[in-house]
Formats: structure tokens, C-alpha cells, sequence
């Protein structure tokens, strides 16, 4: 499946409401307002191509949670989480709080869409906890910007092990651009032990229709700010390389440790979207 020539585009520079954003549309999918006008008809049209966007966008954000806490159970207490989007629900300074009260940890969310940015900021600042989780603007294919940020370097302790998450992201990532390479610029940076977790939308086990609607709305996402490409599962597992894989190892998200019992959309059938995403946790090698 996929690249092809073109190059994703460049970080946006300030709020575009001419054209539907991923952060925008996908805090709509999950159920939130932090949306426009021209995010709203992208999904609801999105809906219309692929019925099970919805549910998908919740599966993956419970992901989110159960790798958070799979971290927090390994004794990891920083966090850099690359493409965190609008905070809607289950962001990731809460799942720290609920899952490890008490505990010194440390968040670096990094966007590069502005609402998303200006939301977490807001937010972060409401909840008055700026001394240990911050907000990065950048663009995750500079790996180096984000590391010298003043806001990473006051969090983030590179020497320790750090859980980089990219999540629902990196189908955002593609074209000319060199995913593995970026990949690996993150893990070169990460002391051993710290985990890469990655969640990517694919079609390679889905029935003939799903995929089609799955193609069909990655084919849409071209007229957003952000094209998306999807992946096989060969070349999602070639960007682990380097890294040993924590169990289960490369999944379908719905099979990477679910819980018994959900508490983000506790009601959401899981099993209707199982094949549409690949999911894994590396971790960096002594
Ligand atoms: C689908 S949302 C995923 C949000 C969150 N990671 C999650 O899974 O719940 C994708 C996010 O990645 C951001 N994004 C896409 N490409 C990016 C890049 N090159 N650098 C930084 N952020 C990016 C988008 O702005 C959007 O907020």
C-alpha cells in the first residue's frame, strides 16, 4: 500500500478554518467541541464514507490509556506525547494522575495544529499543574526542535527512561518523508528501557468494504491539512527496529492488553473496528 511522491505539508503557521484539521475533525469524531464549521461537515461526511470512524477514534484513545498505564505499571514517569491532538478526554497528565496519584511524573504534549496547542495550554494552566506537564508547538519530523525546546528541557530528563507516544499520528507522516528516520532520531535520543509506542490505521486484515471506505477516506483526508497514508503491517514493524518489543508485541489495538473493563466510552464495541489499526510498544535496548 501507499507513498507516493507527495510531501505532507508543512506545520501550520496559525489557525486555517478554509480547511478541515486531523486534530480538529478527530476531537469531533470523540465527541468534543474544540471543532469548526469546516471540521464538523469533514466528519460528518468522514461518517458517512467509513460508519465506524467513530468507534475507531474511541478505540484508539483507550489505547492511548492502556499503554499510559502499561508505562506507569513499568515504572516510567515522563512522558512525550507527540501528536496529542485537542485535549478531549483521556489526556495523558490525567490517566498519570488517576493511575500513579501522588507520583512525580512528567508530560510534554507536542502539535502542531494551534487550536490543539492553544486548548492543551488552557488547559494545563487551569488545572494549575505547568510545574511537572507542558505544551510543545512543533513538528514532530524536527526531533531536535522539540528536544531543545525550553519546555522539554525543564521537563524531560533524557537520561531517565521516557515513554514517546505517536499515536494516530504517523498516518499523517508519509510522501517524502522519512518515517523510519524519524523514528529512529527519537529512539537515539531515549535512555534504555524508555518505550516508543505507536498506533497506525491500516487495511491489511479488514473486509473488502471497510477497506474500501477506509481508502476512500484517507483519499478525503487529502483536501484537509493533513494527507494520510496508510500502512502495512511489514512496514509499520520495520520502524521497531532497534527496539525489543514489550508484550503483546505488534496487534491489532483492540488485542494490546485490553481491559476488562473500559472506563473511557465504556460502552463502545471494540470488536467492530479490530482491524483497522496496528499497534506496538518498543523498547530501547540496553
Ligand atoms: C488523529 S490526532 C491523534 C491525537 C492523539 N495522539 C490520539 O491518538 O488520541 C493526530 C494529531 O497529530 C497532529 N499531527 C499530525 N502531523 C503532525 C506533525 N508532523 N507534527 C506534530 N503534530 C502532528 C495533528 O495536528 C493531530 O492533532
Amino acid at each position: 500500500m501507499t507513498s507516493n511522491a507527495e510531501h505532507a505539508p508543512e506545520a501550520p503557521r496559525q489557525v486555517d478554518l478554509d480547511k478541515p484539521s486531523s486534530a480538529r475533525i478527530y476531537d469531533w469524531y470523540l465527541g468534543g467541541t474544540t471543532n469548526y464549521v469546516v471540521d464538523q461537515i469533514f466528519g460528518e461526511k468522514a461518517d458517512r464514507q467509513f460508519p465506524l470512524i467513530k468507534p475507531l477514534a474511541m478505540s484508539n484513545r483507550q489505547w492511548l490509556g492502556r499503554v499510559v498505564r502499561a508505562a506507569l505499571d513499568a515504572g516510567i514517569r515522563q512522558f512525550l506525547d507527540l501528536g496529542s491532538g485537542v485535549p478531549t478526554v483521556g489526556n495523558v497528565h490525567e490517566i498519570v494522575r488517576e493511575h500513579a496519584p501522588g507520583e512525580e511524573a512528567r508530560v510534554v504534549y507536542v502539535d502542531y495544529e494551534p487550536v490543539a496547542v492553544a486548548h492543551s495550554e488552557i488547559i494545563l494552566d487551569r488545572q494549575g499543574i505547568t510545574k511537572w506537564a507542558g505544551v510543545v508547538r512543533a513538528d514532530l519530523r524536527d526531533p531536535e526542535d522539540i528536544f531543545a525546546s525550553p519546555v522539554t528541557r525543564k521537563l524531560i530528563d533524557f537520561s531517565k527512561p521516557v515513554c514517546v507516544l505517536m499515536v494516530s499520528v504517523l498516518h499523517f507522516v508519509g510522501g517524502g518523508d522519512d518515517v523510519p528516520g524519524i523514528v529512529a532520531r527519537y529512539r537515539r535520543k531515549l535512555a534504555p528501557g524508555s518505550w516508543w509506542a505507536a498506533s497506525h490505521i491500516t487495511t491489511d486484515d479488514a473486509p473488502a468494504e471497510g477497506a474500501a471506505q477506509i481508502s476512500a477516506l484517507a483519499e478525503s483526508y487529502r483536501n484537509t491539512q493533513n494527507p494520510a497514508w496508510l500502512r502495512d503491517r511489514a512496514e509499520f514493524e520495520s520502524w521497531f527496529d532497534g527496539m525489543d518489543l514489550v508484550p503483546p508485541g505488534i496487534v491489532h489495538l483492540t488485542d494490546w492488553r485490553p481491559d476488562a473493563v473500559e472506563t473511557l466510552f465504556p460502552k463502545l464495541k471494540a470488536e467492530s473496528v479490530r482491524p483497522f489499526y496496528w499497534a506496538g510498544v518498543g523498547q530501547v535496548r540496553e
